[in-house]
């Protein structure tokens, strides 16, 4: 079994959110905390996706079971927020941000695992900047807390999500089609409404 690689790329977001999107956010705090469980949720299923994909590459298996225990913790703590506001979890929708991102996916087995990767890598680093704006602008001290553990995790996924790229894919082949997902991430996210959602 190879080591895995550590990769030398740090946060690339080609686009900043404007704060103007925390107000938002924030506006509906409710709402917000809704979708961000299911956000939780389905990266926790995201993480086992991936362990049992690719039974054939167990280098993945202990750090992507830990990133799904992680965000299943996630989940777990956000569903605790919600009951105690008296909110329920809503039925699944449609998230635009992932789905748009995932329509770049190539077909060929290894061409679909790294893009995988670098997509759900890129989606860990936009909801590092995004929990970190909203554990920058809330009174709440608890929240804020939450919001800025929530922040580092997610950019400790995103570093992951690399590492494991280029422990399977030669850095320069990485490097490349991650300058793509870049561009088109912000392509994508600069589109959509903002809303009291993470995405
Ligand atoms: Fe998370
Ligand atoms: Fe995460």
């Amino acid at each position: 079994m190879r080591s895995i690689a550590s990769a030398d790329f740090s946060i690339g977001l080609r686009w900043k959110t404007p704060s103007h999107w925390t107000s938002i956010a924030l506006s509906d705090f409710n709402s917000f905390l809704i979708d961000h469980a299911a956000c939780e949720r389905k990266a926790s299923a995201t993480g086992m996706h991936f362990v049992v994909q690719y039974p054939d590459r167990p280098e993945l298996t202990e750090p992507m079971i830990q990133l799904a225990r992680e965000e299943l913790a996630h989940f777990h703590q956000v569903s605790r927020l919600l009951l105690k506001r008296g909110l329920r979890f809503d039925r699944d929708e449609r998230n635009d941000y992932i789905n748009a991102l995932l329509k770049n996916l190539r077909t060929d087995r290894d061409g679909r695992f790294l893009d995988r990767l670098l997509i759900f890598g890129i989606v860990e680093a936009r909801g590092h900047e995004r929990f970190s704006m909203i554990a920058e602008a809330i009174d709440d001290s608890e929240l804020k807390s939450f919001y800025s553990h929530l922040s580092e995790a997610e950019e400790r996924h995103h570093q992951i999500y690399m590492d494991l790229a280029c422990t399977f894919f030669d850095p320069n082949v990485v490097r490349h089609r991650l300058n793509e997902f870049e561009i088109e991430e912000a392509r994508i996210i600069q589109e959509l409404p903002f809303r009291a959602a993470v995405h």
